[in-house]
């Protein structure tokens, strides 16, 4: 950056000394252009766009397959342009090129703008090869009871070795009643990861939004409440203990904002130490099962991410922990891949499992799309790269799993959560794979 800026100061003094008195009024020219995200993809070429630089008379424009420019595509090599857009044609789909542009004013060229990538649409289907056969990690899933069959099980079986449940292993589901439980659908899950030989992570023990009203409503003293909560704990972990090998004890316990403990009836009822207390009966009832605590903008918010640590380093002092789980709820633009290092960083100096727990994409967060374009279905597949790449990266021991939320766009709980279109997932509708999946796949490379 800094040459570019020597570059421009060198331009515009070169620029000022040029010119005679009486343009002295005249602007001067305002320096380098920036590069556009390539638009109107196809899959033979794409449109570029970039910013006017005043009182330029033309523009130059490179184009390339190789991000150093050592080589041009042919007429691309400074190609004079007097307006702010050129369309390039003629290219191969499924490549990556590469363009840059100057100004020109008189005899004075400005520097290089930034280098835009531009991802040629490849015709046809997007590869199928099944993720879980590429990747040196557990890749997750969410599954529902009433979903263990048809082409959303054909596809699970195919690609993923996890499976979380989205819904159905929560309080609110597994204990309806004082004393009543229905573990009716959990079993039916329990049983199709033991029939099919997948991992299955228990998702979640206690969570604030999945909490039943008898339980926010409870008419005990604290200590019955307490006494139930052991209860309820006990009795799940125990129940499956040897076949839920993992479980999110706790989820979503730090506060949005504050980055202190949510005030839940949890903690109301048991005090600030409920969450030593929930790990501790856990670890008793099956001293082999994978302990987690999971939660969202882990990545996002530095803040909350430090509370995290905290629940983490005080439940280890106790050996009461074993694992993170950072839901990666985000979006095609953010959080930025630094942000994501430091989960996986602070989790893996900790000697913790990092689970990405609950990753899904938004491309449509600013709600101003009605359908996906080719350009941001490439942007979300760079996503999906760049956190694969990430996860692949975090050391062997302490992979525990990188599980998505769920199949097709339009199963996802953030349509209805936002109440707007998005394309969050792998799958279009018809379960074939989207760029996305693509993506995936690239970051396993
Ligand atoms: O499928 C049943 C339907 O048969 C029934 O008629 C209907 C009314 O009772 O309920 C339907 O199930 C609902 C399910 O979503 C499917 O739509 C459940 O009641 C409802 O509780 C469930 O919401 C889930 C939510 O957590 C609360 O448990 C979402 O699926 C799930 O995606 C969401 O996931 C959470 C994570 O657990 C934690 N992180 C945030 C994430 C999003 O909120």
């Amino acid at each position: 950056m800094k040459i570019r800026q020597a570059l421009s100061i060198l331009f515009i003094s070169l620029f000022v000394l040029s010119c005679s008195k009486s343009d002295e009024a005249e602007e001067v020219v305002a320096g380098v252009p920036s590069a556009y995200a390539a638009a109107k993809l196809t899959n033979d070429g794409f449109t570029a766009n970039w910013t006017r630089v005043y009182h330029a008379d033309k523009y130059l424009v490179d184009v390339s397959t190789k991000a150093d420019f050592s080589t041009f595509l042919p007429n691309y090599n400074a190609l004079s342009v007097t307006a702010l857009t050129v369309d390039i044609s003629g290219l191969t789909a499924g490549v990556s090129y590469y363009y840059r542009v100057r100004a020109v004013r008189g005899a004075l060229i400005s520097a290089f703008s930034n280098v835009i990538t531009a991802e040629i649409l490849s015709t046809g289907p997007e590869p199928t090869t099944a993720l879980k056969d590429v990747a040196n990690f557990n890749v997750g899933m969410i599954v529902r009871s009433s979903k263990l069959t048809g082409q959303t099980s054909d596809i699970i079986l195919r690609e993923f070795d996890n499976i979380t449940s989205e819904y159905e292993m929560k309080m609110d589901k597994m204990y309806p009643s004082n004393g009543t439980y229905d573990f009716v659908a959990v079993d039916k899950i329990v049983k199709y990861a033991t029939d099919n030989n997948l991992n299955l992570h228990g998702h979640a023990l206690i969570w604030h939004n999945a909490t039943p009203d008898w339980v926010t409503k409870f008419s005990g003293t604290n200590a019955e409440f307490e006494t139930m909560v052991k209860g309820y704990i006990t009795t799940v972990v125990t129940r499956y203990k040897g076949k839920i090998k993992s479980w999110d004890v706790v989820n979503e316990a730090v506060e949005d904002g504050s980055n202190t403990l949510r005030n839940s009836i949890f903690r109301q009822k048991m005090g600030d130490d409920y969450i030593k207390k929930c790990y501790q009966w856990a670890r008793d009832a099956d001293p082999a099962c994978k302990l987690f605590y999971n939660d969202y903008n882990f990545a996002s918010n530095a803040g909350k991410r430090a509370a995290i640590f905290k629940i983490a380093d005080d439940l280890k002092v106790n050996n009461l922990i074993d694992g993170l789980g950072a839901q990666m709820h985000i979006s095609y633009k953010s959080p930025a891949a630094s942000d994501i290092q430091a989960v996986v960083n602070g989790t893996v100096s900790r000697n913790l499992l990092m689970h990405f727990s609950e990753l899904d994409i938004q491309a449509n967060p600013d709600n101003n799309m009605t359908t996906l374009t080719p350009e941001r279905a490439i942007e979300q597949k760079n996503k999906y790269k760049e956190v694969v790449k990430i996860f692949n990266a975090i050391p062997k021991a302490n992979q525990y799993a990188l599980t998505v939320w769920g199949l097709r766009d339009s199963e996802s709980w953030l349509i209805s959560f936002w109440g707007h279109a998005d394309w969050p997932l792998m799958y279009n509708d018809d379960y074939s794979a989207k760029k996305a999946h693509t993506g995936f796949l690239e970051g396993l490379k």
